[in-house]
């Protein structure tokens, strides 16, 4: 059982720690407006935005709920040479997030771009590359995290997929024993051996070991172990919680019934909360069922939010 006390002992830690999170940059605008009539030239609305607002997406807002939890953060990912590369910086240094930009002249910085008219999405608009990096910013970003790794108590890799990510990356760390928490993509399956855990959904689970539908969730996350030697793993199953794979037992943790508004963010929420956790002296289970209340927190929570200390503290019974 986890008490309130112990909670609060754990969370006690967060701002001695420093977190390093690798991925995928992305920033999320939004242009929110009106429809007042189809258009003359194809058979579409005509928005008329008045207003537009930005945030922090992808590995970033990995960062941003670190931060919010007052863990020391940094950042790193790569960027374009353009106007998105500084807006994403400023917000960064806003949300008090260190950074490690290595700028790409041959791709976008990845922007993500929803129209919202009558309360609802009419479009989203990507802008992105999803290539591998090239060899000179791949081996930029390589140096510099070689450079910096040891200054962190874990790295957590959020992989969206835009190209960041490699094997060579996650070696960086494992090469000095730095634990690495991960967000698979799961085409990159191979980047991931040897890793310290890894936190797909339920539909990421299967997608990763090509597993049919019918197939025993135990079964599964053993398989994901084996294939990839790893000691732990975790599988959100969204409404229902959780199920916490260790070496010698899986522990279901049932999710807490809350009306959900918002579910986007919520995995990004419980890999930070648990990294967090787990390097500042909780068990796994512990680290688990932190992670758990602050995933259910924020999806009942209206848009993208970042939960802080006091609240986590407050969801424990
Ligand atoms: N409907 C819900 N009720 C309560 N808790 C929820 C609900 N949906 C998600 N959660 C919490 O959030 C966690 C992560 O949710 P989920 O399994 O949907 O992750 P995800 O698909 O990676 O999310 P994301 O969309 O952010 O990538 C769950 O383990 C649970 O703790
Ligand atoms: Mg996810």
């Amino acid at each position: 059982m986890l008490t309130k006390e112990k909670a609060k002992e754990i969370l006690s830690n967060f701002p001695q720690k420093n977190i390093l999170v690798v991925g995928d940059l992305i920033l999320d605008k939004y242009l929110w407006g009106e429809v007042e009539r189809i258009s003359p030239e194809a058979p579409v609305p005509v928005v008329d935005v008045k207003k537009e607002t930005v945030n922090l997406g992808g590995a970033c807002n990995v960062a941003w709920n670190l931060s919010t939890l007052d863990v020391k953060t940094t950042i790193a990912g790569v960027v374009g040479k353009d106007e998105n590369a500084k807006i994403l910086k400023n917000l960064l240094d806003e949300k008090d997030i260190n950074t490690i930009l290595i700028e790409d002249e041959n791709r976008p910085t990845t922007e993500k771009t929803r129209v919202i008219a009558v309360s609802q999405q009419l479009i989203r608009i990507d802008k992105e590359s999803k290539e591998k990096l090239n060899d000179e910013v791949r081996n930029k970003l390589i140096k510099e995290l070689e450079t910096q790794a040891k200054n962190f108590d874990a790295v957590i890799i959020s992989d969206y997929g835009k190209g960041v990510i490699s094997r060579q990356v996650i070696e960086v760390f494992l090469n000095k024993d730095i634990p690495v928490f991960v967000d698979p993509k799961p085409s990159n399956f191979e980047f991931y051996k040897d890793i310290t855990i890894m936190t797909p959904n339920r539909k990421e689970a299967y997608e990763l070991v090509k597993a049919e539908k019918d197939t025993p969730l135990e079964e599964v996350g053993k398989t994901i172990m084996e294939k990839l030697n790893l000691k732990n793993l975790l599988i959100t199953l969204g409404g229902e919680g959780m199920a916490l794979f260790t070496e010698d037992k899986i522990t279901k943790i049932p999710a807490k019934a809350r009306k959900v508004f918002d579910v986007t963010g919520a995995g990004d929420t419980v890999i930070s909360v648990l990294t967090a956790c787990r390097v500042s002296g909780a068990n796994w289970e512990e680290s688990a069922i932190l992670a758990n209340l602050a995933g259910g927190w924020v999806v009942g929570e209206i848009g993208t939010v970042a939960i802080d200390r006091e609240t986590l503290i407050s969801l424990v019974p």
